[in-house]
């Protein structure tokens, strides 16, 4: 197969690309990234001179650009993960999330439609994947505080229900909504020309090369340069948090396996209070880099909270474990330390991702929430 993957050089993107283009060398994996601030080629320079792989820099939202690139290489198949992606950006300037993640995907499905319905076998072994977000369902509830013994071992569960893939879209912010419009087209082109689509719903992701400007990373990249941590509101919202590589096992199994038409969820049923996984996170760089327990805990700084912020996301992924026998495969203890660990023997991606126009944008996020 000929297999697109859109946003190859960002977070999840290189770990998918990278995944396929080892996994299937009898595939070519055409990765199609504009290079934004979120894309970065260095991600992929272990794999860059295999044979079945190919990268071509373009945008997803210039329609002419796209139908050369499906036509060009034959494309049999399109992931599409290319997005804007971060929710405190898309409050700034919603106008880039409607353009790149709503019109993209909507250039995407049309130039998929017009490549396809010119083949002789039409959409016979086609397939377009959607790669989407939690975050489309709006807000679950926070009605057990302290949380309760859930579902896994290590399982906290902050309310009594879950995201389903029946959940009807409720998105807040402008990201959420301009990734919940993406869907609603990806489902309008298989609802109304048949075109072969799945979808997938994920919640957040952690792991290595991910931008410095999410959670995670950011605040791993503060505590090693003895920044302020800048805690939304009281640091009570809750997130479910998976390892970025088990996302890319998800997505190639519903690559090749999923069935049409179809929704997963897909999430490590392991949610997390924002100030709990800071301590984790805090406890973990410290150890690592040979501090005294408790060295940066003065580095936690409480910030004016996020407009709009979305309280609990919480997925029920039992119907991709059932389906097609997925299951997370690292404790979360692991994957943070696992995720720690490269960003501290990765100084010089942290340093290089994190010059220039990277702090010209967190002065104007932070310089007036009295952060630096
Ligand atoms: P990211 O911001 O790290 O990467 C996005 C990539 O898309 C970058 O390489 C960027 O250069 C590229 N891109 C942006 N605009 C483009 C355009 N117009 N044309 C071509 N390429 C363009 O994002 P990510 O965290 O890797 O997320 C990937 C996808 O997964 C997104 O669709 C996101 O909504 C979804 N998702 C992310 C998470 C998460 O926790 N990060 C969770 C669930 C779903
Ligand atoms: P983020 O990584 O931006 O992912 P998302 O908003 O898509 O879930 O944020 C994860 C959580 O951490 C979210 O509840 C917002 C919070 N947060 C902070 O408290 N401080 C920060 O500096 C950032 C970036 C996020």
């Amino acid at each position: 197969m000929n297999i697109i993957i859109t946003g190859g050089a960002g977070f999840i993107g290189n770990h998918v690309v990278r995944l396929f283009v080892n996994k299937y060398p009898q595939d070519t994996i055409i990765n199609v990234d504009l290079l934004t601030y979120a894309g970065n080629l260095a991600n992929l320079s272990d794999i860059e001179d295999l044979p079945n792989y190919k990268f071509i820099k373009a945008d997803i939202t210039d329609y002419e650009a796209m139908r050369r690139v499906m036509r060009d290489n034959a494309v049999d198949g399109i992931i599409n993960l290319a997005a804007e992606s971060h929710v405190d950006r898309s409050i700034k300037d919603p106008f880039v999330f409607a353009k790149t993640n709503m019109l993209g995907t909507l250039t995407l499905l049309q130039a998929a439609k017009e490549y396809w319905e010119s083949c002789p076998e039409k959409y016979t072994g086609k397939l377009f994947y959607q790669i989407s977000t939690d975050e489309v369902y709006g807000a679950l509830q926070l009605s057990n505080p302290e949380g309760i013994k859930g579902l896994g071992a290590n399982h906290c569960a902050y309310g009594p229900d879950f995201f389903l893939e029946t959940t009807k879209y409720n998105p807040h912010s402008p990201y959420s909504a301009s990734k919940a419009s993406a869907d609603h087209f990806v489902r309008s082109y298989h609802d109304t020309y048949g075109m072969p689509i799945v979808i997938s719903n994920c919640s957040n992701n952690y792991g290595p090369y991910q931008f410095p400007e999410k959670l995670i990373p950011l605040f791993i990249n503060n505590i090693r340069n003895r920044r302020p941590l800048p805690v939304y509101g009281k640091g009570e919202n809750v997130r479910d948090w998976l390892f970025v590589e088990d996302h890319a096992r998800a997505i190639d199994l519903i690559f090749h396996n999923g069935k049409v038409a179809e929704t997963y969820n897909i999430g490590g049923f392991n949610e997390w209070k924002n100030i709990d996984l800071i301590k984790v996170l805090i406890r973990t760089v410290d150890r690592l880099l040979g501090n005294p327990e408790g060295y940066s805990d003065e580095l936690i700084t409480f910030v004016s909270d996020r407009p709009g912020h979305d309280v609990r996301y919480a997925i029920d992924s039992r119907k991709i474990s059932r389906e097609l026998g997925w299951m997370p495969s690292l404790q979360f203890e692991e994957g943070i330390e696992k995720t720690v660990r490269w960003y501290l023997d990765n100084p010089q991606w942290l340093d290089n991702v994190t010059s220039g126009e990277y702090m010209r944008y967190y002065e104007s996020m932070y310089g007036n929430r009295d952060v630096r």
